[in-house]
């Protein structure tokens, strides 16, 4: 490479002034790399004039020297840059942590003017493996902490916690350790259960790790939906429900006696008197070893219209049909032994009755033909029966 006596005092002369000189090459910001990445350096503005001799450093060190026809390349950077003279672009690849810093590009054009610039690398380990670990035991309401701590590789600019795709922010509960990489949480509230997540993240990369939280609590608010009252014979059932994390199991007693029913719903297939009573349904959380009941009063009555049962029917029926044997028997009975008269003759005449009666009393016999005569003595109407009483007894001697 043939580098001319006065490229080299204008070199000298830019390295020592060109602090003082204007940086006029402009760059789009500082620029990021990740470990074992590229990057490229280019500025904005290349001057439009033919260039004599390009030079780019890294903060000292020269990395190269470029003219029109050819670039020298220093031995360290051999194997990993590359430079476009039309562009002025550095390409730096295998990125080392180690190559952050300042990049300075140096540029005399052929009529000898200077123009020079700057720009920053920061080089990140990428980040990978990030994970969260949680509290290994149950956690109850308001009884247990949690801490979530995270861990994870590579250069961590920040960490971030969301809970439910929310921010995660500090409370009186809630507290982060000083580099915000762990959280504990105490007392434990049901409000707190959800998924977790930690991003750590650096400029060339992030990750997200997730962790669920599931605060038990209850079982609390059991309520029984049922019925009060049930008509006798009908299906019933009584549903109970608690607030239970996780879900309650449940068991009935009625009227305090344990039944072996273990399902939220107890259920009579065809209610009688003797299910009436206090139906208790005790709701257990097998984690926060809690339980807790309510009471609900169950009547069956009978019912009103078409709820009848064939068995009540059934007793209404024999109800009715023994009331008019009853009915029948005492009729013959009472025909039998001649106190009901038999109705099967025809006289008239107020006259003829009134004849019989004197006859009657006549008889002086007291008894009841006299009481019945006396009866139709009131109501001329019943003057038949009269006759007959009086055809049968006048009959009889
Ligand atoms: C949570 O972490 C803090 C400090 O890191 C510790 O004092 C506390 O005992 C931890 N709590 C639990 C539940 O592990
Ligand atoms: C921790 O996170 C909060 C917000 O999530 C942030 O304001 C704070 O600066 C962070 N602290 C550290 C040390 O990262
Ligand atoms: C419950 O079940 C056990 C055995 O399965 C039985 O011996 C007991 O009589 C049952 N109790 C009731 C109230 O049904
Ligand atoms: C519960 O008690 C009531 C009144 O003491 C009784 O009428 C009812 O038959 C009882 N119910 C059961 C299912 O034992
Ligand atoms: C609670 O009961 C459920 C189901 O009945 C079971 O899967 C779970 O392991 C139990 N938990 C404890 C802590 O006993």
């Amino acid at each position: 490479m043939m580098v001319s006596d006065s490229l080299y005092c204008t070199l000298w002369m830019l390295s020592f002034f060109g602090q003082y000189l204007g940086e006029d090459l402009q760059f789009s910001g500082p620029a990021n790399g990740a470990v074992g990445g590229s990057v490229v350096f280019a500025p904005d503005n290349p001057p439009s004039t033919s260039i004599n001799i390009v030079q780019w450093h890294f903060g000292s060190t020269l990395i190269l020297t470029a003219q029109s026809d050819s670039t020298t390349i220093v031995p360290t950077y051999s194997n990993r840059v590359s430079f476009d003279i039309n562009t002025l672009a550095l390409e730096l690849w295998n990125l080392r942590l180690e190559d952050s810093g300042i990049y300075r590009l140096t540029v005399v054009t052929s009529a000898l003017d200077q123009h020079t610039g700057e720009t920053s690398l920061q080089v990140f380990e990428k980040i990978t493996n990030v994970r969260l670990i949680g509290p290994e035991d149950l956690l109850i309401e308001g009884e247990s902490s949690a801490n979530i701590s995270s861990k994870g590789t590579g250069s961590i600019t920040s960490v971030q916690w969301m809970k439910d795709n929310s921010p995660l922010s500090p409370s009186n509960s809630i507290i982060f350790s000083s580099d915000n990489r762990s959280v504990s949480i105490s007392p434990v509230q049901r409000s707190d259960s959800g998924e977790y997540q930690c991003t750590y993240r650096n400029p060339v990369s992030s990750e997200t790790a997730t962790l669920s939280l599931i605060i038990n609590y209850g079982p609390e608010d059991v309520s029984i939906k049922g019925e009060d009252v049930v008509d006798l014979g009908v299906r019933a059932s009584l549903s109970c429900s608690a607030n239970s994390e996780p879900a309650a199991s449940f068991n009935w007693k009625i009227n305090g006696t344990d039944t072996n029913v273990t399902t939220d719903t107890f259920i009579i297939d065809e209610t009688d008197f003797t299910h009436s009573g206090d139906y208790i349904c005790t709701a257990w959380n097998n984690v926060t070893k809690r339980s807790a009941t309510q009471k609900h009063a169950l009547l069956v009555k009978v019912g009103g219209g078409g709820g009848l049962s064939s068995g009540a029917i059934a007793g209404i029926v024999i109800g009715v049909l023994v009331a008019v044997a009853g009915i029948c028997g005492l009729t013959v009975y009472l025909t039998k032994t001649k106190k009901i008269p038999k109705l099967n003759q025809q006289q008239k005449g107020p006259s003829g009755a009134a004849q019989s009666r004197e006859e009657t009393k006549a008889r002086g016999d007291g008894t009841v033909p006299g009481k019945m005569s006396e009866h139709i003595y009131e109501n001329d109407k019943h003057e038949n029966v009269y006759e007959n009483v009086k055809l049968e007894d006048s009959r009889r001697p």
